[in-house]
């Protein structure tokens, strides 16, 4: 496995690859790699890719001034022997100055998907995400990149700018992987305590039930379901920052559960910030 730290050794080294032939896929995250995480490299070994490139890099520009950007877990060394266990062929490890280097002023904003959810919260999240994703997409210029359910709304916002602005590849999302309780997988998950962890199933527990819902009876008010949903997580002692019922593709509202539709929640759990979905099927 190789390992890369400098963009333009990397860019080059998959350059060659893809010269060669071999079928190059992208891995993008932030470290602290789980079993989501390692489920997005073997989604890719099943699609048929001859190199897998992993980046792991905590990207200070999708953190807002408040957020947890100098405390968000990293354990180099670690996630190295998870990407070499599941089959990556190269990681890349950079650092902010030689990703952003002095005076960086470009930046890629979409308009229209991060306004909403994640978005509204969180200012200049999605600006962050789409320019680090389309910096690793023109250093690896991999044939298929892969991203996970878990951020729904990210996966409709990298769809978008792929297709807007014609980068030459495929995006492809893996399903959400839990943990046993139901607890949607992350590297956020650290920060929990025991009684926390508890909670904070509440969270997939309320999105199973409103899609049991829709199996049931059909076609769901979302305005009665969401405050099943709402009642659910606030006595699990849980703060909603938001409940909201999306069209999958387009991220509009609606105004009933049917096939098609997402649900997206964030709550804080303590002080920690936990985001869930269900897309109906
Ligand atoms: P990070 O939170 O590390 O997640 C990296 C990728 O793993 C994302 O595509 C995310 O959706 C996926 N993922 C995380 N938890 C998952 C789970 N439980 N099941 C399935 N997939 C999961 O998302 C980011 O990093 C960053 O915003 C990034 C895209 C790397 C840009 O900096």
């Amino acid at each position: 496995m190789k390992i890369f730290t400098e963009p333009k050794k990397l860019q080059k080294w998959c350059a060659a690859r893809r010269m060669e032939g071999r079928k190059v896929a992208l891995v993008p995250t932030m470290g602290y790699l789980h079993e989501g995480h390692l489920s997005l490299i073997a989604e890719a070994k099943r699609r048929g890719a001859q190199e897998i490139v992993v980046s792991v890099f905590v990207n200070p520009v999708q953190f807002g001034p408040n957020e947890d950007f100098d405390k968000y877990p990293r354990d180099e060394k670690a996630d190295l022997a998870k990407c070499r266990a599941a089959g990556a062929t190269a990681v890349f490890f950079p650092t902010p100055a030689n990703m952003y280097l002095d005076a960086h002023s470009v930046y890629v904003n979409e308009e229209d998907l991060s306004k909403g959810l994640c978005g509204a919260r969180r200012p200049g999240h999605f600006r962050g995400v789409c320019t680090v994703v389309a910096k690793l997409f023109n250093l690896v210029h991999p044939h298929f990149a892969v991203f996970g359910q878990k951020d729904f709304q990210q996966a409709a916002v990298i769809r978008r700018m792929v297709r807007d602005l014609n980068f030459d590849l495929d995006v492809v999302v893996a399903p959400i992987v839990r943990e046993p309780s139901g607890l949607a997988r992350s590297s956020r998950n650290t920060y929990l305590s025991d009684d926390e962890r508890k909670r904070a199933c509440a969270l997939s527990q309320a999105l199973f039930a409103a899609a049991s819902a829709v199996k049931a009876k059909g076609k769901v008010p979302w305005k009665a379901e969401r405050a099943k949903i709402v009642r659910r997580l606030e006595s699990a002692g849980l703060v909603v920052d938001y409940v909201e019922a999306v069209d999958g593709e387009t991220l509009a509202p609606v105004k009933r559960l049917e096939k098609g539709v997402a649900v997206l929640l964030a709550v804080y759990c303590g002080k920690t910030r936990l985001i869930d979905n269900i897309l109906i099927k």
